[in-house]
């Protein structure tokens, strides 16, 4: 099971607890990050912590720590966990009060901060040639409007891809107001005409770390690139999908409501940025 982090203490992962009084248990009134460690290190720390700071901020609860002491906490983690390739789920929640109350406690209590680690899985964009790419379907976004935030409450997101699972897809693109907003838990991109195109930021999406880091990649290479709104349409014209998140990185989507993307299989253009990827993070990590 591994070890976690629970205020201030590393233990055995079964044996954390929290109260039931916990706002997040309550409430789910928090949020959370997953960053990635190649190698043992943290990939985009920076990148993460900032939005760790920003949904933090959006919420009203004070960041308990430094970059610093969020850094050296989870190193320390990805250690005491073996290393490796790695993924850190973090959270932190407005704590337990002595009540239940929507309002928040006053004064403020201590916040819970809870980490623990999971073994990444082989990314496809490690083996562009052979990866046979997901399945993906379209659905309603059903969500609030403050998609931006990383907030805990994921019912909507988990509704939402279990019912993708249940028809045998990797993913849901969720469709709002004739607009692709995001997966259930990922980012994604089309490719259309050699443009590769994804929404820009906003209230509906997550600004996922992975997005940003694929259009560095694109700038930097001279991949024709467009940040502009994508209609349902085009989504299911697309030459090619992908899907961007911190554990899977970026993945090839080749069939959406059982109609083949492209031809069906990765497209080159997935491949070209999937080796400009798997490079840069060679070079951040030290991966072999
Ligand atoms: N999810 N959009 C949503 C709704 C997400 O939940 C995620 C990530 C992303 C991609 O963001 P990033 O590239 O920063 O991982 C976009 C994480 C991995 C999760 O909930 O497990």
């Amino acid at each position: 099971m591994g070890i976690a982090y629970l205020n201030g203490e590393f233990l055995p992962v079964e044996q954390a607890r929290i109260s039931p009084l916990d706002r997040g248990f309550l409430f789910a009134d928090g949020i959370y990050e997953v960053i990635p460690a190649y190698a043992g290190v943290l990939f985009r720390l920076e990148e993460h912590l900032e939005r760790l700071e920003r949904s933090l901020a959006e919420i009203q609860l004070h960041n308990p720590h430094s970059r610093a002491e969020w850094a050296s906490m989870m190193q320390s983690l990805i250690e005491q966990n073996g290393g490796g390739n790695i993924s850190v789920y973090l959270q932190v929640t407005r704590g337990a009060a002595s009540k239940r109350d929507h309002a928040f406690p006053n004064p403020p209590v201590a916040p819970t901060v809870f980490a623990m680690t999971s073994p990444i899985a082989a990314p496809a964009a490690d083996s562009p040639d052979t990866t046979e790419g997901v399945s993906a379907l379209t659905m309603d976004d059903i969500r609030w409007s403050r998609c931006d935030i990383k907030s805990i409450a994921l019912l909507p997101n988990a509704l939402m891809r279990q019912y993708a699972v249940q028809q045998g897809c990797a993913e849901a693109i969720l469709i709002r107001d004739g607009f692709a907003t995001e997966g259930s838990a990922s980012n994604y991109f089309i490719v259309k005409d050699g443009v590769v195109i994804t929404p820009p930021k906003s209230h509906l999406i997550l600004p996922g770390i992975t997005r940003d880091l694929v259009v560095e990649l694109c700038h930097a290479n001279h991949v024709p690139f467009e940040e502009r709104e994508v209609t349902e349409a085009e989504l299911k014209n697309a030459d090619e999908i992908w899907l961007s998140s911190s554990t899977k990185e970026v993945v090839p989507v080749v069939t959406l409501n059982g109609n083949p993307i492209g031809n069906g299989k990765p497209g080159e253009t997935w491949k070209k940025v999937a080796r400009l990827y798997v490079d840069y993070k060679r070079k951040l990590c030290g991966v072999a």
